[in-house]
Parts: structure tokens; sequence; C-alpha cells
């Protein structure tokens, strides 16, 4: 298998000048850092407990057991021959890495060509947003007895998916009668929340009814596609397999502690010396393909969920095991802000604000080295003739490098042999070790995401859910919005 590259020359001072590339001294600076935080990772890594504990379980997904995979590869195989349609409601973390499978392994426009599709349903997503206009265009258009569900909530709890959920269930039940139920499964918690709830009653009075997977234990939202996104990529018709291959050869690519053997360590203790000493605060990852447009969109949640937090994190012993808890009298509010884009889109977008704007900012670059279909161009009779559009990418990937350097901005560049499902795999598992590193550079626990719960309240106690804390219904009482009319114009 060849090699996927990290070429970090042009976060270096070498090629952007000390002001503000990082030097081989900050790179000695760091060290014991990542040593300390190499140390304490491995601890938690070779603690079953400690890994479902404090949510770092997913850093044991690439390496299931041939017969899980199985089972959901036999349960994929069986909608995809069952139904022309499928519908997957998730939000989050229980959305964006399937989106990114389907866009970066699928062929563009799967759902629009059968032959594209090899027998197997269009998939379409949804559960993601409360839009009403893209539910009720898919519900008017598809096919009730043509269509499965996939409903996917590891809280099983979560406003939007629920939502949908609802609707759409009544929609399957109205379409196809009493044994609706077989056209649906659901992925979550394997013991708590509403959803499975609902899972052991329909079950217990028919087995073939909401069929479940289970969201591993200690397996976050954001850190689950390679658990909750599986049965996707055996209905797609995607070679399980072969991304758990590229996520377990990233495993081991990313297991040293020394920065320059560990693409993931270096990547994370380079922009968190670009962070905190050089004034970048902003996080552009920009992959030269089209088709990992949402793989970039699905890094964005990982990287801003993670670590963007308030607290420090307190680690502490309880019942004999370690736990985090967020030290209060610690505000850090840290986190860099991850921006998606895409070239060679962007190059007439965000490209300007990165070369002349502020200098705040890194570039991830992803660059794809071979196209499976390449085209060449002809007949424009002047540069372009005769060129292959990889060729064209390519420059301008380089050009893109070239521009930013001399503007004595930071940047990297991944560059991946082809698309295919080892090497996204591959990247996947890179970006949640250098999430996981950084998280432990900055001292925040990146697992949890307390943050969301404020909009969630708000919307509990607004829709008038029983339950809420009285200090945080209490809160939301006395701090109504502000909303002066003369700040309103018309
Ligand atoms: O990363 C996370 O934990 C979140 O983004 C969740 O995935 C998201 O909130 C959806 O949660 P759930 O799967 O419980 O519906």
């Amino acid at each position: 298998m060849e090699k996927i590259k990290f070429d970090f020359n042009n976060m270096f001072s070498h090629s952007i000048g000390k002001s503000h590339g990082v030097t081989d001294a900050d790179i000695k600076g760091i060290q014991k850092r990542v040593n300390t935080a190499h140390k304490h990772l491995k601890t938690i890594f070779s603690n079953s407990q400690d890994r479902i504990n404090l949510g770092l379980e997913w850093v044991k997904l690439p390496f299931q057991s041939k017969e899980t995979i199985e089972t959901i590869q036999n349960l994929g195989d069986e909608i995809s021959s069952s139904c022309g349609s499928v519908i997957s409601l998730g939000i989050g973390g229980s959305y964006l890495g399937i989106k990114a499978a389907q866009e970066a392994l699928s062929p563009a426009y799967y759902n629009e060509f059968k032959s594209l599709r090899n027998g197997r349903p269009r998939i379409y997503f949804d559960g993601n947003n409360l839009d009403p206009d893209t539910l009720s265009v898919l519900l008017k258009n598809l096919n009730p007895r043509e269509t499965f569900v996939v409903v996917i909530s590891k809280s099983g709890e979560t406003t939007e998916t629920k939502a949908a959920f609802a609707v759409v269930e009544a929609w399957l039940r109205r379409g196809v009668g009493p044994t609706y139920g077989r056209q649906i499964v659901a992925i979550t918690d394997p013991s708590s929340g509403m959803l499975r709830k609902r899972v052991d009653q329909e079950q217990s009075k028919d087995p073939l009814s909401f069929r479940s997977l289970d969201v591993l234990k200690g397996v976050g939202g954001r850190f689950s596609e390679l658990n909750i996104g599986l049965l996707h990529l055996a209905m797609a018709g995607i070679k399980i397999q072969e991304v758990l291959d590229g996520a377990a050869s990233m495993a081991k690519c990313c297991g040293e502690s020394n920065l320059r053997k560990n693409p993931a360590y270096m990547y994370a203790a380079l922009q968190t010396i670009m962070y905190k000493k050089k004034g970048k605060p902003i996080a552009i990852i920009m992959p030269f393909s089209e088709r990992l447009k949402y793989t970039a969109d699905w890094y964005v949640q990982l990287l801003a969920e993670s670590l963007g937090k308030k607290y420090s994190r307190k680690i502490i012993r309880k019942d004999g095991y370690e736990a985090w808890i967020a030290d209060r009298s610690k505000v850090v509010n840290v986190g860099r802000t991850p921006i998606s884009a895409r070239g060679t889109n962007d190059l007439h977008s965000i490209q300007q604000n990165n070369i002349e704007g502020e200098n705040d900012k890194t570039v991830t670059f992803i660059k794809v080295e071979r196209f499976k279909d390449d085209i060449t161009v002809s007949g424009t009779g002047d540069i372009l003739d005769g060129r292959p559009y990889s060729k064209l990418l390519a420059i301008a990937q380089e050009a893109t490098e070239w521009a930013l350097v001399r503007e004595t901005r930071p940047n990297c560049t991944i560059t991946i042999p082809e698309i295919s499902p080892y090497y996204w795999g591959a990247i996947l598992f890179f970006f949640e070790i250098a999430t996981a590193f950084e998280g432990e550079l900055l001292g925040v626990n990146a697992f949890d995401q307390p943050g969301v719960e404020g909009y969630k309240n708000y919307m509990y106690y607004k829709l008038g859910r029983g339950g809420i804390p009285e200090a945080i219904s209490d809160n939301i009482k006395n701090n109504p919005l502000i909303k002066k009319n003369k700040y309103i114009l018309r």
C-alpha cells in the first residue's frame, strides 16, 4: 500500500519566516508536554474501563471482529436488496461522518444515476435540521413501500432526529400498514434513551420490527463513524473492511511519542504552537477535491465540538478509575475555529482573505494524487489544451501553497494516493487521533460538549418540557433576550 504524505514544511520558519513559522526550538519546547500527553493517552488506551468511562473507546473501532462486520454487512445487503431508497436520520456525529463517507466513497451523483448504484438504494439524509422544506419534499416524492429508514441517535433524545423520525414513522405507517416497523433500523445506545426503549417495545412484539445496532459504550457521536457508519457503508456497497484497514494502518503510524515519527502528534503540536504562540486561532481545512467537501465538514465538527471549551479539564479518581471534570476555577475559553473550504472552488472566495486578510489562520490542504476518471481538456486552443484535470488541480493546489508561503501564511498538505475506502478510513482516523492529542495539549476534555446544552435547555424550557433543573430554568426566566425596537430595522 502506498503511504500518505504529511508535508509540514510550510508550517516552519525556513518557509514562512520566524514571526509566523515554527522553529526547531519551538518543537523542542513542546516535546515535554508531548511526552506527558502521549503517556496519558497510552495509559487510557490500554485500559478498557477508562476508555469507556472517558469516551475513548473509538480508538478500538478499526479492530472490530470479522463477525461484527459480517453481521452488519448482511443487514446492509438485505436492506439494500429490499428497497429503492433509504432515509438516514441523524444529526451532528450521527450524520456528518456518514454523509462524508457517502460523498467521498460513492460515485458523484450516486443518487441520480441508476447505473452508478449497482442495484443499491438511493440514500437521502434528513433529521439534521429543523427546516421543513427538505423533509416535506422527500416524503412527497418517495414511495413508503420502497423506502427503508435508518434512525441514528446515541442519546435517542435529540430534538431534530426525534422530530424527523416521528414524521417519517407516521408516513411509513400510513403508506405501509401494520408491518411498517420492518422497514426501520435504529442505531442507538445499547441500554438507555427513548429510542432504545422504543426498540425494545417493538422487538418484543415482532423481532423483525425496529431492528437495531448499538452505538458502543464510550464512543461519542463525532468519533463514531467507524461504529454507526458501518451499516451505511454496507448499504452503499463500500467495503467496510477496507475503511477499517486504513484506520488501523493510521493507528499504527500514530503510535509513537516522537513527533517526527507520528504525523497526528506533529499536526496537533504544530497547530497548538501556531495557536498559542503565533496567534493563529483559525483553522481552515481545504481539500482539493469535490468529493472530500463533507469530510472537511466532518472535521469542522470534530475540532469545534471537541476542543472549543470554557473550562480546563481536572483529572480526578472516582471509584478507582480516572475521571475528568470541568475545573470551574479555570476558565480557559479555548479552541481553534475551524472553517471548511475546498479547492479550487474557494480560491475564488475565501482565498482572498487567506492571502491578504489577517495572518491569523493555518490552512490544511488534502491533496489527491490520482483520480478514477480523469478528463483531458481539449479545444481551447490555449495553455489548457491537452491538460488533464488532475494536473490542473495539482498545479492549482501547489500555486495556492506558493501564494500562501509568499505572504508568510502557515499551511500544510496531506497527500493521499487516491480517494478509496482505505485512504479515507486512514485520514479520518488521523484527524481523530490528532484532535484527541490536541485536547491533551490544551488540557481540555475533548469528548464532551457541555456548550451544546445551552440551546437545548432553552428549547426544552420554551416547549414546556418538565424536569429542567431549577437553576437552569431560573437562569432562562431571569435573563430573557433583550429586544429593543430601536435596534430592529424594518
Ligand atoms: O458529537 C456529538 O456527541 C454530537 O454531535 C452528537 O452526535 C449529536 O448531538 C447527536 O446526538 P445523538 O446521536 O445523541 O442524537
